[in-house]
């Protein structure tokens, strides 16, 4: 980065007198972090030079000029030619300025009916929305990896908790899927992000929109936003959209976050339910023993993050009168870097499930423990005339004296569980089992291994016309 510009090569420069000074220069400049949006700032501008020669405000040859001068300031910047100047304060002006030198005297009549203040809010959500294409993309990478484990461990046993205390048994499956529904209303909030954020800001200039006869539809058109914002002042001064995101993004860390935690725990010797791949976990420098659940960990540290740079965003626009204001130049890093901690950690979780193996004999002896089909007893009373109330009494009498003798409710003889309930059959032991558990929840979004398949075929049908195929094909 330079900072070889005068004051008088200040594209603003005409009303001052003295240069910026030097530490002023550096401390309001943007270029060092705004650089990132050189590709929709170069994108933005073209379809405005496209624009004004459309309704005449540019000549063609000089609409062709400006276009080919930006796409070769656009090669200089990939290729690592450009020198970015901090006296030149952001990325429009250092694009701008390389235009200029590059084309002469056209190069300065780009910025004809616009102003930084619609060009940077044009810019991001241009960014923004190519960003939330990928990121959707991933996610639904990640639904498709929970669906397949999903399907595997449809018929595993494991056991579902309540205040991490042993409740009911659930399948593998079924709670994977918990995972997907999740994720499901993360989509589907990034997608309703989306569609709030696309609208065009260019034209509201720098906050009254502009004396040129400008056509706003059909920039609008060109950059592929739905339709123009309709209101100049609120063009350059929301940022509602970057907040949105902020919150889709909190949400769904919210959720990986949860998932971390549950993945840590069935790691541990103690649990012992999943494996996750050596590549994705680490070693300890003193115990030898030690596989460290990194990734989980690290998605579950970077929530914090994400919720503090949101509330940055929530605090840097509360207090701001319409319309644009410099506070807004500080959006940019923590959208980055929401950005940039969002696409890692669902990389990382959608690489990783694959090959998360699955311990099935210890979910199920696990599912063993802590008297889970208990509950399968008293609804079992209940079928024989018993109120719930009553069975729930029988059944807590039953299970204090499994416990006492240390075994299992489907452990204790028929005459010994007779002496709870004179209504108790042979056929008890059906219900006492893991499996019949499982399979007795068998309903629309129950635990029932049918269920679970369905709600897998569901899924993989939602995915797919997503990705704008069928599953029939
Ligand atoms: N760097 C500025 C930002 O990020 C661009 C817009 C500046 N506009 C202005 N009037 N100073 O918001």
């Amino acid at each position: 980065m330079s900072d070889d510009h005068k004051a008088a090569d200040k594209l603003w420069g005409g009303r001052f007198s003295e240069p910026t000074d030097a530490f002023v220069e550096r401390f309001t400049a943007s270029v060092g972090f705004d650089q990132r949006l050189y590709h929709h700032d170069i994108q933005g501008s073209i379809a405005h030079a496209r624009m004004l020669a459309k309704v005449g405000v540019l000549a063609e040859a000089e609409r062709d000029s400006i276009i080919e001068g930006l796409e070769a300031v656009r090669q200089d910047i990939e290729a690592g030619r450009f020198q970015w100047s901090v006296s030149l304060e952001d990325v429009h002006m250092n694009i701008e300025a390389a235009l200029t030198e590059r084309i002469g005297v056209t190069g300065k009549k780009l910025h004809t009916g616009r102003s930084r203040n619609d060009q940077i809010a044009t810019d991001i959500r241009l960014y923004l929305r190519d960003e939330i294409d990928t990121i959707a993309a991933e996610l639904n990478r990640l639904q498709e990896g929970l669906v397949e484990l999903a399907e595997q461990e449809a018929d595993t046993i494991m056991p579902g908790f309540t205040h991490l205390q042993s409740a009911q048994p659930v399948t593998f499956g079924h709670h994977m899927l918990a995972w997907y529904e999740m994720l499901d209303r993360d989509y589907g909030r990034l997608m309703d992000c989306r569609g709030r954020m696309n609208r065009m800001p260019l034209g509201a200039a720098a906050l009254a929109g502009t004396s040129y006869p400008i056509d706003r539809e059909y920039t609008a058109q060109l950059l592929g936003f739905d339709a123009p914002t309709a209101n100049s002042l609120d063009s350059v001064s929301d940022r509602d959209f970057a907040i949105e995101f902020l919150s889709f993004a909190s949400l769904l860390l919210t959720h990986l976050s949860r998932f971390s935690e549950e993945l840590v725990l069935w790691t541990s010797a103690q649990f012992s339910f999943v494996d996750l791949p050596d590549r994705f976990c680490t070693g300890s420098s003193i115990m030898p023993q030690k596989k460290n659940p990194d990734v989980p960990e690290l998605v579950r540290g970077k929530t914090g993050r994400v919720y503090g740079h949101l509330m940055s965003l929530l605090t840097l626009m509360k207090g701001q009168p319409l319309a644009y204001n410099k506070d807004n130049q500080e959006d940019k890093e923590p959208v980055f870097d929401v950005v940039d901690t969002v696409k890692g950690c669902l990389k990382a979780y959608a690489d990783m499930m694959p090959s998360v193996g699955v311990n099935r004999n210890r979910t199920r002896s696990a599912a063993r423990q802590g008297f889970a089909t208990a509950t399968d007893l008293a609804d079992y009373l209940v079928r024989k005339g018993l109120a719930f109330r009553d069975a729930h009494e029988v059944v807590g009498q039953a299970v204090a004296h499994a416990d006492e003798n240390q075994c299992d409710l489907e452990d204790l003889g028929l005459d010994e569980l007779q002496q709870f309930c004179a209504d108790i059959g042979e056929d008890v032991y059906q219900v006492l089992t893991l499996d019949g558990s499982v399979q007795a929840r068998n309903h629309i979004g129950g635990t029932a291994p049918e269920q679970v398949r369905g709600a897998v075929a569901q899924a993989r049908e939602a995915l797919a016309r997503r990705r704008g195929t069928t599953t029939q094909d």
